[in-house]
């Protein structure tokens, strides 16, 4: 079972959409996935169509039971409408969780515990977190086997990413075994604009080695799937933006694939060696998006 974080210290460059959009994927790719709600905003418990108030059991009480067991974990389970994807919704009372837990010990590895023991219960875990550095993004960190780092281009969020490696060092520091791998994903990207060259330039020049290869584009039809309570690839899985999260993750599997063979299920795998025999179409598919790209900025500077 592979888990992935998906963190920012950074608000609104793109997590809870980059887990909603996997986790489409994944669903759509019959993959048993769960996602972990860690954000006390529960954006994207909403997103599901959930009312956090309506849920009998969340990530709330699984922090809190006194001794973990696979039962309780399971109570905390809720099923979404649709097939393969479940969800451990946040809730408000999420924002006293430090307080509450402060003091206990390994208290950073209640999360990883309580997985462990959903290990054949699903492909893969997805984990939103919330844009604050404290227990629950300690504790979605150390869970991961891959941590994804949604990064607007723009300026201040390049700062957030800054604070983040920081974080990955740190942990480092505080755990020689911690094996941190992190993937930088450009997302809200639009070619036009000079903010978004001028950072993903920057990207490249500072963090090459986990710099994802492509970006997530801007694409208005994200603001419509979370106004629905759907992934994107429910409400279009052609559009762009799908498109690229669909390329993000089978990047992501391919990484997994050399990091944690031990960790990944064959159902995932398979989704990676379907990927490379449909490669071609994806090329084609993107170089002609290249060159609209180069024909649209020719035509831009023959009427300016
Ligand atoms: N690629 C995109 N194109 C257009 N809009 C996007 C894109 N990605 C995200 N958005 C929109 O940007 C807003 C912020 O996105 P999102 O909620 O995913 O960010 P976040 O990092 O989870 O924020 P927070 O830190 O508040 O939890 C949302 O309205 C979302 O619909
Ligand atoms: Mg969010």
């Amino acid at each position: 079972m592979l888990v992935w974080a998906i963190a920012s210290q950074k608000g609104g460059v793109g997590k809870t959409t980059t887990v909603a959009s996997l986790a489409g994927w994944c669903q759509k790719e019959n993959l048993r996935v769960l996602i972990v709600d860690t954000d006390p905003h529960a954006s994207l418990t909403s997103y599901l169509g959930f009312d956090y108030n309506n849920i009998s059991k969340s990530l709330f009480d699984l922090y809190t039971q006194n001794e973990l067991s696979r039962e309780k974990v399971l109570e905390c389970i809720t099923h979404t409408n649709f097939p393969n994807l479940d969800l451990i919704a946040s809730s408000m009372t999420l924002a006293t969780i430090d307080r509450k837990l402060s003091g206990r010990v390994g208290v950073g590895r209640i999360l990883t515990k309580s997985l462990a023991l959903l290990e054949d219960d699903y492909d893969i875990v997805l984990i939103d977190c919330p844009p604050v550095l404290g227990a629950l993004m300690v504790n979605a960190l150390v869970a991961s086997t891959a941590i994804l780092v949604p990064t607007q281009t723009e300026f201040l969020s390049l700062k957030g990413l800054e604070g983040m490696v920081r974080t990955f060092d740190i942990m480092k520091k505080a755990d020689q075994n911690s094996n941190i791998n992190y993937t930088v994903v450009p997302t809200m990207y639009d070619k036009r604009t000079k903010a978004s060259r001028t950072s993903l330039e920057f990207l490249k020049a500072h963090y090459k080695d986990n710099l994802w290869s492509e970006q997530i584009p801007v694409d208005t039809l994200f603001r419509e799937s979370s106004q629905r309570g759907m992934p994107i690839t429910m409400l279009d899985a052609k559009c762009r933006g799908a498109i690229a999260y669909r390329n993000l993750l089978v990047c992501e599997l391919t990484k997994e694939l050399e990091n944690h063979p031990d960790r990944i299920t064959p159902n995932a795998a398979a989704i990676v060696s379907i990927s490379d025999s449909e490669t071609p179409n994806v090329t084609e598919a993107k170089k002609k998006n290249n060159d609209m790209d180069i024909m649209a900025d020719d035509m831009g500077s023959m009427l300016s």
